[in-house]
């Protein structure tokens, strides 16, 4: 299997970074200098996609704006000589084409996958959920790329997963797995945020999947399920069933920037490995650490 195609959930309102989203979608919150969604689409870019499906709602056409063409700021910046700051938005633009769809109701994120079904269509392809980063250093296959390898080895959808906390369970889908070898794991069911108690394992998932295209059939007929949403990992469960998934854990530092804490760590972390600000940057740290404020 070849996965070309990767879908983006963004039709979420972003009530926990509100006001800062009362207008602007949280996926274009910045990150030091780039849009949280720029960190995701270069993380697919760099797994060979080229076409991201966004599933996208009401007051969020500004994320299909910033894929297109800025005469005005473009033309201005060739004039002031900065054009580099666009380079990186001007390559992604040649190589990936941006498909948005509308999710009219926000009906949990298995249905919000399902909204890609007539342009996915019957093709394996990667869901990336946006408040989740994964960073791999340069030259390093991405978090997606990662998990295409297995999936195309394989010829099974593919999940990553982390190791959480006990306390952290109930925050997640958690799989219960059987192991294969060092870093893999054979899928058998996913139990979307159980208890302590319930939970079969600790290995949760943070956002990153390869579906083949059986997940679209499963979906339809897939009821509501946890809080009353068509939850995905109820799918996950019956194509695991059906067809089979394995599960590895990505090698990539990983920021959970859905919540305040965690966007904060990732701006912290982000700014520190960047190329102009990371001594500037790291010397106000410092500085202010050693006198205790
Ligand atoms: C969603 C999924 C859950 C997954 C999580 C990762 O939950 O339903 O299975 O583990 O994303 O961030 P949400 O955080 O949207 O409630």
């Amino acid at each position: 299997m070849k996965i070309r195609k990767a879908v983006i959930p963004a039709a979420g309102l972003g009530t926990r970074f509100l006001p800062a989203t009362k207008t602007v979608p949280k996926e274009l919150l910045p990150i030091v200098d780039k849009p949280t969604l720029l960190y995701n689409v270069e993380e697919l870019v760099s797994a060979g996609i080229e076409e991201l499906i966004l599933i996208a709602g009401r007051g969020k056409t500004a994320i299909e704006d910033f894929f297109d063409v800025s005469y005005e700021v473009e033309e201005l910046i060739e004039k002031t000589g900065k054009a580099d700051l666009l380079k990186q938005v001007r390559e992604l633009r040649k190589g990936l084409t941006v498909i948005s769809i509308r999710q009219q109701q926000a009906l949990g994120l298995g249905h919000a996958v399902m909204c890609a079904m007539p342009v996915a269509g019957s093709e394996p392809f990667a869901v990336l959920l946006g408040d989740e980063i994964m960073i791999t250093p340069k030259g390093k296959p991405s978090g997606i790329a990662q998990l295409n390898k297995i999936a195309e080895s394989t010829d099974l959808s593919t999940v990553a997963v982390i190791e959480v906390a006990k306390s952290e369970v109930s925050k997640y889908g958690i799989v219960d797995v059987e192991a294969v070898k060092k870093n893999l794991w054979k899928v058998k069911a996913v139990v979307e945020k159980p208890s302590v108690k319930s939970a079969p394992s600790t290995l949760a998932l943070p956002g990153r999947y390869v579906f083949t295209p059986a997940i679209f059939k499963i979906l339809q007929k897939t009821k509501p399920g946890k809080n009353g949403e068509i939850q995905l990992t109820d799918a996950m469960t019956a194509l695991a069933k059906q067809e089979g998934m394995m599960a590895t854990v990505i090698d990539a530092q990983r920021f959970d920037a859905g919540d305040k804490l965690g966007f904060l760590k990732a701006n912290v972390e982000l700014a520190l490995q960047h190329p102009e600000l990371s001594g500037p940057f790291r010397a106000y740290l410092e500085d202010k650490f050693s006198k205790g404020r």
